[in-house]
């Protein structure tokens, strides 16, 4: 089938040419974001490839439909972008990665927690300078302190073992709970992960029900200092609610590798221009703020899962059998 891969960098073609060895796919590689205006780009395609900060609302499956596209699969597990009721009132389906190296974020989960609370990236870009000195560098034990994991999927319970393993007590909450988190950590109401965690680690998707799950009024019910990780979805947390958390020390430290407004910058290389985002200009000069742009997600098992799943959902809908990793509709 010919496919319009949208948002492809270098890694993304040597992948998909990789795993595409058994599929024979046409695959036409488009650097630019899915959009309206990028819609017409997939012309003569029966598929679109997209990826985290792609559009796929309404108005762009609209104008796939025109084209004749019958499917849109996205490089990821989170689907936040792609308006799955609007995809269905189309008759276009809908597919993602359901599963794949879980691994991958969690552990870079627990590496921001680490390089934000130990300093670790400061401390490296000092002794660059010749710069040895101690001082601003100090953290805490990570042992016995409470770690609350909102979102006890897949890549929250393996963060929270982890933790476990670094002697601390998990706490989660989860409005699905599961049996497997048992033996891991104990289920409280959000409020009460809020207010007795040291971290707090979100590991929801980004729904109309978690948008700005961290915001003002819940910030102020977290604990004095506490440390806040976000490898999930930017959208999760008002930036500027937590910027003046941050001023105020009501958050100790902040690590994302995801931002509500990553689209206008993540994936790309700006560093020769001006950054005219000043929500991210005020939260990369904080000392006690790490921000990477969303690499979570980026290991070599990961990758060659997410390309070969990716393949998979485009021969199926080829060949008409049913799709396995169908896109949610909201619940
Ligand atoms: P999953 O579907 O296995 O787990 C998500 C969990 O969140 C489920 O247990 C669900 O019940 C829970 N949840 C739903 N609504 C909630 C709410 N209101 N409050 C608390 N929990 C809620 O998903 P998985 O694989 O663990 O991925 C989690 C998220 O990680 C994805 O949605 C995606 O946004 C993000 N992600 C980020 C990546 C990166 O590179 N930074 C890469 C892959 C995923």
């Amino acid at each position: 089938m010919k496919v319009a891969v949208y948002s492809t960098r270098r890694y993304d073609r040597v992948m998909l040419d990789r795993a595409n060895a058994a599929h024979r796919h046409e695959l036409v590689y488009v650097q630019d974001a899915l959009s309206v205006a990028t819609a017409p780009l997939a012309e003569g395609c029966g598929a679109v490839c997209v990826f985290v900060n792609d559009n796929v609302d309404e108005a762009v499956l609209e104008a796939l439909k025109t084209l004749g596209i019958g499917l849109v699969t996205t490089r990821s597990t989170g689907f936040n972008h792609i308006d799955a009721v609007a995809a269905q009132r189309l008759g276009i389906a809908a597919t993602r990665v359901t599963d794949y190296s879980p691994y991958s974020v969690a552990e870079f989960a627990v590496g921001l927690l680490l390089a934000v609370n130990r300093r670790i990236a400061r401390a490296s870009q000092r002794t660059r300078d010749g710069n040895f000195e101690l001082d601003g560098l100090m953290g805490f034990d990570l042992h016995g302190r409470t770690v609350g994991v909102v979102g006890t999927g897949k890549i929250g319970r393996i963060f929270a073992s982890i933790m476990r393993g670094f002697g601390c007590r998990v706490l989660g909450f989860d409005p699905y709970p599961g049996a497997e988190f048992d033996g891991i950590g104990q289920y409280v109401p959000l409020p009460q992960l809020l207010a007795e965690s040291d971290v707090i680690s979100l590991h929801c998707p980004l729904t109309p029900q978690t948008r700005h799950l961290i915001d003002a009024q819940s910030l102020q019910g977290v604990r004095q200092g506490a440390f806040l990780i976000n490898t999930s979805r930017g959208g999760l947390i008002d930036t500027e609610a937590v910027i003046d958390a941050l001023k105020t020390h009501r958050l100790g430290g902040l690590a994302i590798d995801v931002y509500e407004q990553e689209a206008d910058l993540f994936f790309q290389d700006l560093s020769a221009t001006i950054i005219t985002d000043d929500v991210i200009q005020r939260l990369v000069s904080f000392p006690n703020v790490i921000v990477t742009g969303h690499q979570a997600f980026f290991t070599a098992e990961a990758i060659g899962q997410i390309m070969a799943t990716t393949l998979e959902n485009i021969t199926a809908f080829e060949r008409g059998v049913a799709l396995s990793n169908r896109v949610p509709l909201p619940r």
